[in-house]
C-alpha cells in the first residue's frame, strides 16, 4: 500500500476534471439522451455517463486499490476495502447542462482514511479551478482564496435551493429562509451545488444552504470552503459525511453561528430523512 501522496493525486484530480469540463463542454454542443431518473426535474444525460465513465477510468488505471464514489455509479469495486475513495460528480447541475446553461461543473474529491484531503471544482464555461489540499490553501486558477473579510449578516449574499424541497416545505424551513431573505442583503440559486460552495469559497457568495445533498454534491465544496478559511458544517453544526446525504451549511465564519441560530434546526432533525 503506498502512502498517500497528496501532490500526485492532486495533480491527478485537476487533470480528471479540467478533461471532463471540456468533454462536457463538447458534447453540449451536439445532441445526446436526456433520460428521466425519478421525475422530470431529476434528469441524468448521456454525457454525464460518458464523462463519469472517463473520470472512473483514469483514476483506475493510475490507482488500482482506489474506490470511487460517483453519481452515475460506474465504478463496481467494493468501496470498504479502500483506504483513498475519490467522490466525484461528473456533472453537478445537469438540468443547467440540458437547458444550454453555464453554471454547471465537475466536481472531485479525495478521501483517505475517511479524511477529507483534495478537493477540485472546474467549471468549464469559464475556464475556472478551484482547488484545495488538506493544509496548504485553496485556490482559484493560480489565486489564493482567503476569507479574511469581516461580513455581517445583513451584507451577505446567500444561496439556496431550500424553496424547492419537499421536507423543507413540511419543516417549515422554507418560511425560516424567506424570513432570512428579508435580512440579508440577497439570495442567489445557481444550481450546481458544488459550484456554489466554491463561490463561498471565493467570496463571490457569503453562504450557501441546502438542506439534502449528496456526498459528491459536497465533497469537494467543503475542502474548498474550509481552506479559504470558512465554516462547513450540517444545518445542525454536526460534520458533514464522507458518503451519505446530508443537509449542508458553508459560510464566513463572522456569521456563522448568527445564521445557525437563525436556522434553528435541532439535532437529528435535519436531512435524515429526505424528500
Ligand atoms: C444538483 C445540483 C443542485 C442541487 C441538487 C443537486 P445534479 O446536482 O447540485 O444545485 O440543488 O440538490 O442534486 O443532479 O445536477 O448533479
Ligand atoms: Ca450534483
Ligand atoms: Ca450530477
Amino acid at each position: 500500500m503506498q502512502p498517500f501522496q497528496t501532490d500526485t493525486i492532486k495533480e491527478l484530480a485537476l487533470q480528471c476534471a479540467t478533461t471532463a469540463g471540456q468533454l462536457s463542454l463538447e458534447r453540449m454542443k451536439q445532441p445526446y439522451l436526456v433520460e428521466y431518473k425519478t421525475s422530470a426535474s431529476d434528469l441524468v444525460t448521456a454525457v454525464d455517463k460518458e464523462v463519469e465513465r472517463q473520470i472512473v477510468q483514469t483514476i483506475l488505471d493510475r490507482y488500482p486499490d482506489h474506490g470511487i464514489l460517483g453519481e452515475e455509479g460506474t465504478f463496481e469495486g467494493d468501496l470498504s476495502t479502500c483506504d483513498t475513495v475519490w467522490v466525484i460528480d461528473p456533472i453537478d447541475g445537469t438540468t443547467n447542462f440540458v437547458h444550454q446553461q453555464i453554471n454547471f461543473s465537475v466536481s472531485i474529491a479525495v478521501y483517505h482514511k475517511g479524511q477529507p484531503l483534495i478537493g477540485v471544482v472546474y467549471d468549464p464555461s469559464r475556464d475556472e479551478l478551484f482547488h484545495a489540499a488538506k493544509g496548504e490553501g485553496a485556490y482559484l486558477n493560480e489565486r489564493r482564496l482567503q476569507l479574511d473579510r469581516q461580513v455581517k449578516l445583513e451584507e451577505a449574499l446567500l444561496c439556496t435551493s431550500v424553496f424547492w424541497n419537499k421536507r423543507a416545505e413540511q419543516m417549515g424551513i422554507d418560511l425560516i429562509v424567506k424570513k432570512l431573505a428579508g435580512k440579508v442583503r440577497g439570495m442567489r440559486l445557481l444550481g450546481s451545488a458544488a459550484l456554489e460552495m466554491s463561490y463561498v469559497a471565493a467570496g463571490r457568495l457569503d453562504g450557501y444552504v441546502s438542506l439534502s445533498l449528496n456526498p459528491w454534491d459536497f465533497g469537494a465544496g467543503k475542502i474548498l470552503v474550509e481552506e479559504a478559511g470558512g465554516v462547513v458544517t450540517k444545518m445542525n453544526g454536526l460534520p458533514l459525511p464522507m458518503d451519505q446525504k446530508s443537509s449542508v451549511m458553508a459560510c464566513n465564519p463572522t456569521f456563522y453561528e448568527e445564521l445557525r441560530n437563525y436556522l434553528m434546526i435541532e439535532e437529528g432533525l435535519s436531512t435524515e430523512t429526505e424528500s
